[in-house]
């Protein structure tokens, strides 16, 4: 067989795949042959559940923005040709009964290899919004997006910031996934944005729970930069939009006027993350979510002679520190009661500073085993972190030393 009946071979292999409802999962088409440019740099196919019924889920990726659709079976056909006659490099099918890989070689030669399937689903999960790209929407022009300087005229993700569109919209999915909207409807959601700066989360976090879904929301976004609290209001008042507030103070020091459902903290400098963790547990927050940067606290402290061999190298030592802050963060979001992860809310290509800790409460505090591990790690690195003392009392109670 040649190159071309080779490849034509391939691609009815992929449609009969795409064709199986039962077993069909995905299929990702990404890569570029030598010397072409495909119009997309990758292109991810799966099956949804949608009102109207079973569609096919397009999404494609440019690096720059995402832009899914669902289309009808029949239109689902006519699509998947478009894609398989892009000049893609390789095709990867996965379904329940097996992958199927086909790479198109530097010389040309179409590879097919069969293996075992790669994803542990039984049967197809058709949840329209598992992988639902981005949660703000990206075609439409919201003045809040542009007036941040997110978006450009025609409400497409700039270039320059998309690394912070992008922040924005996993935080938005992270925090979704801490509470579903049906755990937020009916009621005032009450948020606090610790150290939020420019206020693209603030924003983001209202326009997204108040206009999109039409959940009452209040938001008050609180730093110590009164300029910046300044321009905040000013696009606050251009908006329109009354449930959002600003106020100049210290995370430490502020007092909101109900208790907060939710406290979030994205980049808030060094400790002030463990001002809005500390306060979000003192205010009785029902969830936490925290995305960390610039952890310096602990880093002159380190004292671990074993580690010396990691504490001699100034990246390490940085990487050690950081990690040793946030583990001991969530050890203590745990002993206060919160069932706590920490996971990596957006790729490291967009920022090196995309771990996020994610914190809901619902855990009996002061639990033997939680107290004991966060001890043993303090005692290892011989630290006594700012949060416990942030903490004071309220976590004294429970710790033996
Ligand atoms: C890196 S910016 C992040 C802003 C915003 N959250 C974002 O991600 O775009 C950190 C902000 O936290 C504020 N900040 C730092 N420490 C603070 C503290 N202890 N209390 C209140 N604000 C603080 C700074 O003024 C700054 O605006």
């Amino acid at each position: 067989m040649n190159g071309m009946d080779e490849r034509e071979e391939a691609r009815s292999r992929i449609r009969e795949a795409a064709e199986q409802e039962e077993t069909f999962l995905r299929l990702v088409a990404s890569g570029r042959l030598r010397g072409e440019r495909p119009p997309w740099t990758k292109v991810v196919v799966r099956p949804v559940a949608l009102k109207g019924g079973r569609r096919m889920q397009f999404s494609y990726f440019d690096g720059r923005k995402d832009i899914t659709k669902n289309y009808r079976p029949d239109e689902a056909r006519e699509r998947l040709e478009e894609v398989l006659s892009m000049p893609f490099r390789q095709f990867h099918m996965q379904s329940t009964a097996g992958d199927l890989y086909v790479r198109v070689t530097k010389k040309g030669k179409v590879s097919v290899a069969r293996t075992g399937p790669s994803r542990h689903e039984t049967e197809p999960s058709l949840v329209h919004d598992r992988q639902k790209l981005s949660v703000l929407p990206v075609d439409k022009s919201d003045a809040f997006l542009h007036k941040l300087g997110l978006t450009d005229e025609s409400g497409r993700p700039r270039r320059a910031t998309y690394a912070k569109f992008r922040q924005i919209n996993e935080f938005l999915r992270l925090l979704l996934q801490v509470f579903p909207l049906d755990e937020l409807s009916g009621q005032t959601v009450n948020i606090v944005d610790c150290g939020c700066g420019n206020a693209s989360l603030t924003f983001a976090a209202y326009h997204y729970l108040a206009n999109i879904e039409g959940i009452r929301t209040m938001v008050t976004g609180i730093d110590a930069n009164e300029e910046i609290i300044c321009g905040c209001r000013e696009l606050r008042d251009d908006l329109g939009w009354e449930g959002v507030d600003f106020q100049v103070a210290k995370i430490i020091d502020f007092v909101p006027a109900a208790t907060p459902d939710l406290v979030l903290s994205l980049h808030a400098c060094d400790t002030a993350t463990d001002e809005a963790i500390a306060q979000g547990i003192l205010w009785g927050s029902r969830a936490i979510l925290a995305a960390p940067c610039c952890q310096h606290e602990l880093h002159s402290k380190l004292a671990a002679p074993s580690f010396r061999p990691v504490l001699r190298h100034g990246i390490l030592k940085q990487r050690t520190a950081d990690i040793l802050t946030d583990a001991l963060r969530a050890s203590v979001l745990r002993i206060m009661g919160y069932r706590t992860d920490v996971v990596e809310f957006v790729s490291p290509e967009h920022t090196s500073k995309n771990l996020m800790i994610r914190a809901k409460k619902g855990l009996k505090p002061g639990h033997k085993a939680s107290v004991q591990e966060y001890e043993e790690l303090k005692a290892f690195w011989g630290v006594g972190p700012c949060i416990e003392k942030l903490l004071g009392d309220r976590i004294a109670r429970y710790l033996s030393q």
